[in-house]
C-alpha cells in the first residue's frame, strides 16, 4: 500500500498491510489478528507531523475514531471530548461556534485530535497542556485503557510520555479538552495584535483571534496540498542566558524569546536564514523560501534526501553558532 496519501510530506514509502479503525472494538480485532499479530505496527493520525525514510514492513493501522460530546460542566468551564481521528481544526472551529475559548490560537494546525497531545501542540502563545484535562489510550499489548491525566502525560515544549518512555505502546482513543465560557483572550504573540489591526477587527474575540492565526499562517507556512511539509521540522533551541549573551554580542540582530526558567528560546527559523539555507533546493528536498524551518518535497524527494538535507542544516548551524538544533518531526 502506497502511504503518499496518508503523509503531508508526500512520502511515496510503503505499507506491507494498512487498516482504518473506527473503534477500539476495532483495533482490538485488528491486533489479535493472527495475521497482523507480531508485526510491528504505526498508529497514524493526519500523516502531518511524520518523514517516511523506508518502506515499512509492518501494519499501519490509521486511527478514525469519531465523536465531539460535552461531558460536563461548571461556571465556567465545558469539559468537551473528542475522537482521536476528528479533524483538530474542525474540531477547533467546532468549539468557536458554541462559543468555548482556549483553542482558538491553534486554529488551523494540520492533524487530528488524537495526535495533539503527542507532542503538546502549540502556536502563537498557546499549547493544548493549557485546555487538557484528560485523555484514554489503549495499551497495544495489554489490551487495556488508561486514563492520562495532565501529569501523567509530562507536557514540555513539543514533548509528552508518549514520544519517550511510552512511544509505540499506546493508541490515544480520544482526549477531552477543559474549554472556557468565559473565554480569556491570548494576544501575547505580537504578530496577532499585529493582525487584528490589519483585518480592522472590531472587537477581540475568539473569532476573530482564530481569523487573524489563519490569516498569519497561511501568508507563510506551506499548504500540504501544493508543497509537502510537515511544518517546523526543529524545534527551536532553547540556551543559557550565558550562551545567549554571546551570541547576541557576535549576532546583535539574533531574534530569542526569555524564558521563565531564565533561559532563552531563539528562533531555529533565524539560524538557519542566516546559515544561508532559506530557499535552499537540491533535487526535490529544499528548505521553504517563507519560512527556513520548514523543509519541503518539491515532487518526489525521498525521505532519506529530506533527512540528509537536515543533517546538512544541524552542521552548519553548529558551526556558525555553536547551537545543535533537534528535530521536531517523527521519523518513521
Ligand atoms: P501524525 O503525523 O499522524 O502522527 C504523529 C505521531 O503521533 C506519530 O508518531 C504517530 O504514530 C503518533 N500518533 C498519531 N495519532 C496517534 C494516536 N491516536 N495514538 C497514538 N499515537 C498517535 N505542530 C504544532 O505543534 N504547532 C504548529 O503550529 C504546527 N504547524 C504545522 C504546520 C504545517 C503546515 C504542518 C504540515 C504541520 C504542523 N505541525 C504543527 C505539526 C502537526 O500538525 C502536529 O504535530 C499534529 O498534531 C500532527 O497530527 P497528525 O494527526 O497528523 O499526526
Ligand atoms: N525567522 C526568520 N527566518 C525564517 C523564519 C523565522 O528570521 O525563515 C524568525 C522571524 O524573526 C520570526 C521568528 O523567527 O519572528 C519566529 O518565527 P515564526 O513566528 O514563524 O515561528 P517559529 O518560531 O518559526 C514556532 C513553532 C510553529 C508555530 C509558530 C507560531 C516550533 C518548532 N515552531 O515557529 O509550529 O506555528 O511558532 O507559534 O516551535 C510546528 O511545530 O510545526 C510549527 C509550525
Amino acid at each position: 500500500v502506497s502511504l503518499r496519501p496518508y503523509n503531508t510530506f508526500a512520502i511515496d514509502a510503503t505499507a506491507r498491510y494498512f487498516a482504518a479503525f473506527h473503534s477500539r472494538e476495532q483495533l482490538e480485532t485488528l491486533l489479535l489478528d493472527p495475521q497482523y499479530a507480531t508485526l510491528p505496527r504505526i498508529i497514524l493520525g493526519g500523516g502531518s507531523n511524520i518523514l517516511l525514510t523506508k518502506d515499512f514492513d509492518g501494519i499501519v493501522l490509521k486511527n478514525e475514531i469519531k465523536g465531539i460530546t460535552s461531558v460536563r460542566e461548571d461556571d465556567d468551564f465545558v469539559y468537551v471530548k473528542a475522537g482521536a481521528g476528528e479533524n483538530w481544526h474542525q474540531f477547533v472551529q467546532d468549539c468557536i461556534a458554541k462559543g468555548l475559548g482556549g483553542l482558538e490560537n491553534l486554529s488551523l494546525i494540520p492533524g487530528n485530535v488524537g495526535a495533539s497531545p503527542m507532542q503538546n501542540i502549540g502556536a502563537y502563545g498557546v499549547e493544548i497542556k493549557d485546555t487538557f484535562e484528560q485523555l484514554e489510550a489503549f495499551h497495544l499489548h495489554d489490551r487495556e485503557i488508561r486514563l492520562f491525566d495532565k501529569d501523567a502525560c509530562a507536557f514540555g515544549y513539543r514533548e509528552s510520555v508518549f514520544k519517550h518512555q511510552f512511544k509505540d505502546q499506546f493508541a490515544i482513543l480520544n482526549v477531552t479538552y477543559r474549554l472556557s465560557q468565559k473565554p480569556v483572550f491570548n494576544t501575547s504573540y505580537g504578530a496577532i495584535e499585529q493582525e487584528l489591526e490589519r483585518m480592522g477587527a472590531k472587537e477581540l474575540s475568539i473569532r476573530s483571534i482564530s481569523q487573524a492565526v489563519i490569516n498569519i499562517r497561511s501568508s507563510k507556512l506551506p499548504n500540504p496540498a501544493e508543497i509537502g511539509n510537515a511544518g517546523s521540522f526543529f524545534k527551536n533551541p532553547e540556551v543559557t542566558a550565558e550562551t545567549h549573551a554571546s551570541l547576541k554580542l557576535a549576532f546583535p540582530n539574533i531574534v530569542a524569546y526569555p524564558l521563565a526558567n531564565g533561559h532563552f528560546k531563539l528562533a531555529a527559523g533565524w539560524l538557519i536564514e542566516q546559515a544561508g539555507w532559506k530557499g535552499y533546493r537540491d533535487g526535490d528536498a529544499g528548505v521553504h523560501e517563507r519560512q527556513a524551518l520548514v523543509l519541503v518535497n518539491y515532487g518526489r524527494a525521498e525521505g532519506e534526501q529530506i533527512v540528509e538535507l537536515s543533517w546538512k542544516i544541524v552542521e552548519s548551524v553548529k558551526e556558525k553558532f555553536g547551537v545543535v538544533l533537534e528535530r521536531e518531526v517523527n521519523i518513521i
